[in-house]
This record gives structure tokens, C-alpha cells and sequence, in this order.
């Protein structure tokens, strides 16, 4: 019988001295037993290996592209955030033969009068597209699996945590559509066929798609069908995409790092549990707490490890790894121990390895930083200080580490 998450919370370990010993599989050993020690190997053969590892027992398969993708222009206003962008909503259709489809509307601000197409930052929000912007005239997005509106109050209500205008004067686009879009979140087995997964796999039982799918998945694909409509776009370069996500969208957006080499730098902020943090450290929400409130958004199979974390093969360094040897971000907050700070920096410091066969550094340190100054590496490491959120704290570290690799 599984237990309710109020007795799940009660036994949450937040004390350091109460993690556990534990071994962690490295991502270079290979399942002969031999040590992967060049990039070639890595590249040509390892990572494959790491990457199927984790559509089977981590995140599920992502579906392919449609059979059909089509881009449609709902509205442009070349007058947006006080005559500075340039705004578009977007509607991406994405369509299969005989059996139907879905669509999404994505919202893009481009800086105006940028000299050259502008690199594009790009992420999933939680509230609807009119939570990201102060700008009233935006589209009402994020709707359940009845079709409702999830926020229909709930205007501007995450502004802070896109940073629409900054990012404009730093020249940079940015694009975001609500993940309850692409899969709507907290929705039972129903949402199985009433999400993009209703295109692939039209009569499969939703049992048997938990087997080898998940709502991460769901959400990483919707993010490189946006990334297919950027490079549609010739205002933008979407050669040079950042994704980024917050919390279940951090780690979704490590897993749409992981999955599509195409976006240039990854961000995952306060990811934690499933995302950057270590599991095997069992140090704030664990396997058991994260599959009792939400099992789909990981494949079925990884409830066998539910109090036995000990026993799995691997570890999220893994995940990292998978991004090697392209920049990525872990970001942390302090007051954000269900997130466990220090088990996403230390998945930082063990993936460290793979980007060293590339002769990068990785994170280049295992001291974890005191708040608020960063490391910045091919792995950078944050830990902000304050509570689990994404804030304009956070984004001074992302626009710096873009304005490095972009050399801006
Ligand atoms: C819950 C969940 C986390 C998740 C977070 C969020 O707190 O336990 O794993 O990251 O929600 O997405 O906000």
C-alpha cells in the first residue's frame, strides 16, 4: 500500500550527517567493464548507450517528429514592451496521418532593430503565456484536459520569472508556451491520449504508454517542436538557443538538453529531485516523495527503486554527462533544501569527468561555492540566496553565461 505524501514528508531527511554512504556508477564505465577514456568513444558509442539507459528507466521514450509541423502566425505587434520588441504568438500544429492533432501557442519577443538575428532563449511556463508578461493583450494559454483555462486570473502573475524587458535590452529573443499545452500536469490516466502522446499512440492502454513514456518527455519534445519553429524564423538564430526551465521544467529542460543537441546552453534552476540532484543522497525529496505526487512525469519502471536508491545503476551526473561538452547551468537556492542544493552541485562535480575527455574542465572545483558568487565552468554552478523560484537573481547569471558563449 502505497503511503500519502503527509507521511512521505514526515520522514524527509534534511540533515547532512543523516545521508547515506553510497557508491556512484560512473557514466565512463562500460557495461563490459572497460573505462571509456577518449571523446570519440564517448561520442560514438558511450553516450548512445547513457541516452538509450535513460529513455528506458528515467524519462521514456521521446516521440519522433510529426508527421506534419505547420506554423501559424496569430498576431505580431512590432510596438511590444514600450517600443522595444518586436512580439509574435504563434500556433505550432503538429500533425499525424490518421490520427488527428495537436497544437500549442508559443510567444516571442525579439529585440527590435537588433543588427543581426539575435540568439534565443526559450522555456516552458507554468501559468499560461499571459503569466510570463505584463502586456494585457496576450493570449490566454495553458488549458487542463477539459479544455479549461488552468490560470484565467492569473495575468502577469510570473513576470518575474521571465525577465522579458532586460533580456530585450541585452538583445537577446526569448520564447515560451505553457507545458500543460504539450501535457497537461496533474491529469491521471486520462491525459495519456488528450496530450501530444494522443498523436503517437492513439489506441495504446495508458498503462502500457507509462511503460516507456512521461510527461518530462512530453514537455522536452514540445521544446525542440519551439526550437523547430524558431529556426523558421529569420529573425531570430536559432543556432543559438538556450533553453531554460524551473523546477519540473528544469528538469525537463536538462532532459531536452540532454535529447536535442541543438540547444547551445542548458539551465535548469531549483531542479532538484529527477533533475540535477543526486537521488542516491536521499537528502530532502526522494523517489518515493516525487512518484507519490506525480509518477508520470518519469516511466513506470523507476518506482522498483522507490527506498532503494542505493540499488540504481546510475545516478543524474549521468544526465549532466549527456550535455557534455555543450555549457550547462545548475542552479540552486538556499532555502530550497527539498531541491537539495548540494546534491545538484555535486552531479555537477561528477559529470565533470566526461567533459574533461573533451580537454574541458567541467566545474573545475568540488568546493561548493558560499551563495551568490558562482562558478563558471563548461558545468556552472549557482546557489542563490532565497526560496525555490526563478528571479531576476538567477537570469543576471544566465545572460552572463550567454554573453560569454555567444561573446556578447
Ligand atoms: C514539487 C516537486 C518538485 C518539483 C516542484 C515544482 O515541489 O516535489 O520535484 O520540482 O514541485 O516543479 O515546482
Amino acid at each position: 500500500m502505497p503511503r500519502s505524501q503527509e507521511e512521505i514528508r514526515k520522514d524527509i531527511n534534511y540533515d547532512e550527517s543523516k545521508v547515506p554512504a553510497f557508491e556512484l556508477p560512473s557514466p565512463l564505465e562500460r557495461p563490459d567493464g572497460g573505462r571509456v577514456t577518449t571523446a570519440y568513444e564517448w561520442v560514438n558509442r558511450r553516450r548512445g548507450e547513457v541516452l538509450d539507459f535513460y529513455k528506458k528507466e528515467v524519462y521514456g521514450q521521446l516521440p519522433p517528429r510529426p508527421d506534419k509541423i505547420r506554423f501559424e502566425t496569430l498576431s505580431v505587434r512590432d510596438d511590444a514592451l514600450d517600443n522595444t520588441a518586436i512580439r509574435k504568438e504563434i500556433r505550432i500544429h503538429l500533425e499525424m496521418n490518421g490520427a488527428g492533432s495537436h497544437s500549442f501557442v508559443m510567444l516571442l519577443y525579439i529585440p527590435k532593430n537588433a543588427k543581426l538575428p539575435p540568439p534565443v532563449f526559450l522555456g516552458l511556463n507554468f501559468k499560461g503565456n499571459h503569466a510570463t508578461t505584463d502586456e494585457t493583450d496576450v493570449m490566454m494559454t495553458g488549458r487542463n484536459i477539459a479544455g479549461e483555462l488552468v490560470e484565467p486570473e492569473g495575468h502577469a502573475v510570473q513576470v518575474h520569472r521571465w525577465q522579458f524587458r532586460e533580456t530585450i535590452r541585452r538583445g537577446y529573443a526569448s520564447a515560451t508556451a505553457c507545458y500543460h499545452d504539450i501535457y497537461p500536469d496533474f491529469c491521471s490516466e486520462e491525459g495519456w491520449h488528450r496530450c501530444v502522446y494522443g498523436l503517437f499512440y492513439p489506441e495504446e492502454p495508458a498503462e502500457s504508454i507509462h511503460k516507456h513514456a512521461s510527461s518530462i518527455s512530453a514537455w522536452a519534445w514540445g521544446l525542440s517542436r519551439m526550437l523547430d519553429c524558431l529556426e523558421n524564423e529569420p529573425s531570430v538564430d536559432a543556432s543559438k538557443a538556450v533553453v531554460h526551465g524551473h523546477s519540473r521544467l528544469g528538469k525537463t529542460a536538462l532532459w531536452a538538453g540532454a535529447t536535442d543537441p541543438r540547444f547551445r546552453l542548458v539551465i535548469s534552476n531549483d531542479s532538484g529531485c529527477g533533475g540535477a540532484a543526486l537521488f542516491k543522497r536521499c537528502f530532502g525529496e526522494n523517489l518515493e516523495a516525487i512518484l507519490a505526487l506525480a509518477p508520470y512525469w518519469f516511466v513506470s519502471g523507476l518506482q522498483r527503486y522507490i527506498n532503494n536508491e542505493a540499488a540504481l545503476p546510475f545516478d543524474q551526473h549521468w544526465l549532466i554527462s549527456l550535455i557534455a561538452p555543450r555549457p550547462v547551468c545548475i542552479a540552486s537556492a538556499t532555502e530550497d533544501l527539498w531541491a537539495d542544493p548540494k546534491g545538484e552541485f555535486l552531479s555537477g562535480v561528477y559529470a565533470s569527468e566526461v567533459y574533461r575527455l573533451f580537454g574541458a574542465e567541467g566545474l573545475g572545483t568540488d568546493a561548493m561555492p558560499p551563495p551568490d558568487q558562482p562558478v563558471t565552468g563548461e558545468i556552472s554552478y549557482h546557489l542563490r540566496t532565497g526560496k525555490h523560484d526563478q528571479t531576476r537573481g538567477d537570469w543576471l547569471h544566465y545572460w552572463d553565461l550567454a554573453g560569454k558563449l555567444f561573446g556578447r
